[in-house]
């Protein structure tokens, strides 16, 4: 593995093997999603606590400061959006000199195995792994579902295997109930996302079940940045992924740092 692609991954996943990725890409086929209206004040305090930062090339540009040095994760795939009859029938939306140009530590591409149109996002995450490759920029495979697909371990594992197959260097997929089978059989790392909005305490569970069951950390959004405290819950999340804590010590961090949040919010 060349030096450069070596560089990125290890800024990506630290050195213990894990990582917490922060994933405000949301937008890209969401539109202004609840906790991201004014993306940029909502990340700003939570930056300290992620080891990368996931996002499109328009929010990087508005909403991020130059100046920060956490690693950047550049969403490279889109042209659907929620209002879409397939949705996430995505094909590439930057070029990979854009990429180079915002000094991007990976890029992301949403494949989705199973869907009818499953061929066209393949060919254009090989495409992107090609050129991403060229310059020694990993590319994230994202396994996004269909809402006609099952996320069992037999469909997630499938699509992990598939997108390491094709290139991919790390791999983001949904837990499920023996993950153990997607872990194991992944040849690059996983992360898991953390779908919608659960609560904290349930959002914890399930970012310890992964790490326990082989996932390399996680990518989590909403339930980060639509928690009752973000900082309290990223904390707690880190906590899990670099710390070892156990789901019920995490959600006791939670509780006690948001109290510490709400009392230093009171004006004396
Ligand atoms: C979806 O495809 C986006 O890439 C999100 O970044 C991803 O789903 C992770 O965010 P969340 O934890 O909110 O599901």
């Amino acid at each position: 593995m060349d030096w450069g692609m070596q560089n990125r991954l290890s800024r990506i996943i630290r050195p213990d093997g894990r990582t917490l990725m922060l994933a405000v890409d949301h937008g890209y086929f969401m539109g202004p999603t609840t906790g991201l209206e004014d993306l940029g004040a909502t990340v700003r305090p939570l930056l300290p606590y992620g080891d990368s930062l996931m996002l499109t090339r328009g929010a990087l540009r508005y909403y991020i400061s130059p100046q920060i040095d956490t690693p950047i994760i550049l969403r490279v795939s889109g042209g659907t959006s929620i209002l879409s009859k397939e949705l996430l029938h995505e094909g590439i939306t930057v070029s990979m000199e854009d990429a180079i140009r915002l000094n991007v530590a990976a890029v992301a591409f949403s494949i989705m195995v199973g869907a009818d149109f499953e061929r066209d996002t393949l060919l254009g995450f090989t495409q992107v792994v090609d050129e991403a490759e060229r310059y020694g920029i990993p590319t994230l495979a994202v396994t996004a579902v269909g809402k006609a697909l099952t996320r069992d371990a037999k469909y997630l594992s499938l699509a992990t295997r598939i997108a390491g197959e094709l290139g991919a260097r790390i791999v983001k997929t949904y837990y499920c109930e023996n993950f153990e089978r997607v872990a194991s059989t992944s040849p690059v790392p996983v992360v898991i996302a953390g779908g919608k909005k659960v609560p904290e305490k349930d959002a914890l569970q399930v970012a310890y079940n992964a790490i326990q069951a082989g996932a390399s950390g996680v990518d989590m959004g909403r339930n980060i940045f639509q928690s009752e405290d973000p900082v309290a819950m990223i904390r707690a999340v880190r906590g899990i992924v670099h710390d070892n804590l156990t789901a019920s010590e995490a959600y006791e961090m939670f509780q006690d740092l948001k109290a510490q949040n709400a009392a230093q919010a009171v004006p004396a």
